[in-house]
């Protein structure tokens, strides 16, 4: 489809949990099921590809949590800023995203060595603020905030995350369309609530419970009026659809065994 969304996914053919990196994945090791990941994830990608453009990366054997882009980079306009995986269980895919935006005319900037960055999953762009709000805490470094503020000339928004469960910014804060934010607040800080407060008006806040954000409902892929997310409460569903939003649930079970869901299946291109 044509559209001005763009997305880039990775198949998960070589998904499973076989190392833990985080709390989800504990007690996970060789119990995901292939057939079913792949079935959730060509869900989720007809889903997507019915608003907005998909391209593929290529999946790599022995790199089980490929299929999560969200971590391959951030990209602003041209630029493709590389992660910097903070565990060495990820690091290799670096190259291999890497390649991938070089063929694809990305102008690729490195972090320096040494400064864990881990992309989209800690560095979500504010379309209605202008504004990038990044994460720290668990693997991204508070020091790539003040370098990719001033390399890429954009306010950045710093928020701590304090809770092990929600180890990137994508699984408990999500920026919607029209300036709303669907978040976790016991995820953070008090300063960093107090910081969303200040820049999130009331009417504009979703705030989201512990079962739903458990489910992962703040991962969510927002196309314009659509979100698209593993599972909503009838409470969260009610609370979007008076924002306007039409909610399209796609089951991400097999995911959430490695510690992610939609949102993280994809990052966005465009
Ligand atoms: N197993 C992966 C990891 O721990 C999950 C990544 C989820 N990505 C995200 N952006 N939330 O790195």
């Amino acid at each position: 489809m044509q559209s001005s969304h763009h997305y880039l996914m990775c198949a998960p053919n070589y998904f499973e949990v076989s190392y833990i990196i985080n709390p989800w994945m504990e007690g996970n090791i060789n119990q995901t099921c292939l057939e079913k990941a792949c079935d959730q994830w060509q869900r989720l990608r007809d889903l997507v590809e019915q608003r907005a453009e998909v391209s593929l990366v290529i999946p790599q054997p022995g790199l089980p949590d490929m299929p999560f882009t969200a971590n391959a980079g951030l990209i602003v306009r041209n630029h493709a800023v590389l992660s910097r995986f903070r565990h060495a269980e990820r690091q290799k895919e670096e190259e291999f995203f890497a390649d991938w935006f070089i063929n694809n005319h990305y102008d690729v900037i490195r972090m320096p060595s040494k400064i864990p960055f881990e992309g989209a999953g800690d560095a979500l762009f504010d379309a209605h603020r202008q504004v990038l709000w990044m994460g720290y805490g668990n693997r991204t470094s508070p020091v790539s905030h003040t370098y990719l503020s001033e390399l890429l000339d954009l306010q950045v928004l710093s928020l701590c995350l304090t809770d092990a469960r929600f180890f990137h910014l994508d699984t408990c804060f999500c920026p919607l369309s029209n300036g709303y934010v669907l978040y976790y607040p016991q995820a953070f800080d008090e300063s960093a609530q107090q910081l969303i407060a200040e820049q999130v008006p009331e009417e504009k806040r979703i705030v989201v419970a512990e079962p739903d954000a458990l489910n992962f409902a703040c991962n969510a892929i927002n196309i314009g009026s659509l979100v698209i997310l593993s599972q909503a409460s009838a409470e969260l569903k009610r609370q979007l659809a008076e924002a306007e939003f039409e909610v399209v649930e796609s089951d991400m079970s097999e995911f959430r065994k490695a510690g992610g869901s939609a949102k993280c299946l994809t990052l966005q291109l465009q």
